[in-house]
C-alpha cells in the first residue's frame, strides 16, 4: 500500500518579521503540519520561542491546521500545560530527559490534555532508549541533526534507527508515526521514505526555497 509522506515545514526557518503570513504561506504551499521548534537555551544551545508565540501561530491559521510542537527544553513537564493551552495538536519531548523528567507521566499528560504525544531521540542517543515508551506514543521523532539550529547537514547514519523502529512497529503491532527532522530536502526525503519515515520536518528547504509548493511536493513524491 502506498503511504503518503507528511511534510512539516519548520517555522524556525521562516521570516519572523511576519510569522502569521509565513504560517499561512506554508499551508497554502501544501504543508501537512507546521512544526514549531521550542528551545530554552539550556537543553540546546539556542533560544527560539515559547508558548505565547505558539498560541499566536495557532490564532494565525485555520482551526483544522495541525500544529506540531517539538520541545527542546529541560522541563517539558513543568511547561506542558502552557503548550496544551496554546492549542498544539502534537507535543514531542526528548528521551534524553529520562530520569530528570517522568517521561511516562508526561506522555500520559499530553494525551490527557487532548494532544498527540511524541518522543524524540537525538543522533547521539541509542534508539533502544525509546523502546519502553512505544505503547504510549503517537510518534517517534528521529533527529537527523544535533538539535539547536536549522541549516545543518543530514546525518545519514540515523536512517538505521528509522529502519529499526519500522520493524519494531510491525513486530509489536503498533501504529506510531516515524518522523525525521534536520537537514532534509528532496534528495534526503527519498532516503527517509525508503527507510520507513512517515513525516519529514524541513525548515531551510521549504521556507527558503524559491518555490515552497514545489519543494514540498518534491518531498512528498
Ligand atoms: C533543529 C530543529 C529542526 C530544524 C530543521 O533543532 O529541530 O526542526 O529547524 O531545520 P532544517 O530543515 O533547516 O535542518
Ligand atoms: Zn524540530
Amino acid at each position: 500500500m502506498l503511504r503518503g509522506m507528511l511534510v512539516a515545514p519548520s517555522m524556525l526557518a521562516c521570516d519572523f518579521r511576519q510569522i502569521e503570513q509565513e504560517a499561512q504561506r506554508a499551508l497554502a504551499a501544501g504543508a501537512d503540519w507546521l512544526h514549531l521548534d521550542v528551545m530554552d537555551g539550556a537543553f540546546v544551545d539556542n533560544i527560539s520561542f515559547g508558548p505565547d508565540i505558539c498560541a499566536a501561530i495557532r490564532r494565525s491559521v485555520p482551526e483544522e491546521a495541525f500544529l506540531d510542537a517539538h520541545l527542546m527544553i529541560n522541563a517539558p513537564d513543568h511547561y506542558l500545560s502552557r503548550f496544551l493551552e496554546a492549542g498544539m495538536n502534537l507535543i514531542s519531548i526528548h528521551v534524553e530527559r529520562e530520569g530528570a523528567v517522568d517521561l511516562h507521566a508526561t506522555l500520559r499528560a499530553i494525551r490527557e490534555g487532548g494532544a498527540r504525544a511524541g518522543l524524540v531521540v537525538n543522533p547521539a542517543t541509542s534508539v533502544e532508549r525509546v523502546l519502553p515508551y512505544l505503547e504510549e506514543v503517537d510518534l517517534v521523532l528521529v533527529m537527523s541533526v544535533v538539535p539547536g539550529f536549522g541549516g545543518q547537514s543530514f546525518m545519514t547514519e540515523v536512517l538505521d534507527k528509522v529502519r529499526f523502529l519500522r520493524d519494531e512497529r510491525v513486530r509489536r503491532d503498533l501504529h506510531f508515526l516515524i518522523q525525521m527532522d534536520g537537514g532534509i530536502g528532496p534528495a534526503q526525503a527519498k532516503l527517509c521514505r525508503e527507510a520507513g519515515a512517515d513525516c519529514l520536518v524541513a525548515g531551510s528547504s521549504t521556507f527558503r526555497a524559491p518555490d515552497m509548493a514545489h519543494a514540498i511536493l518534491s518531498m512528498k513524491q
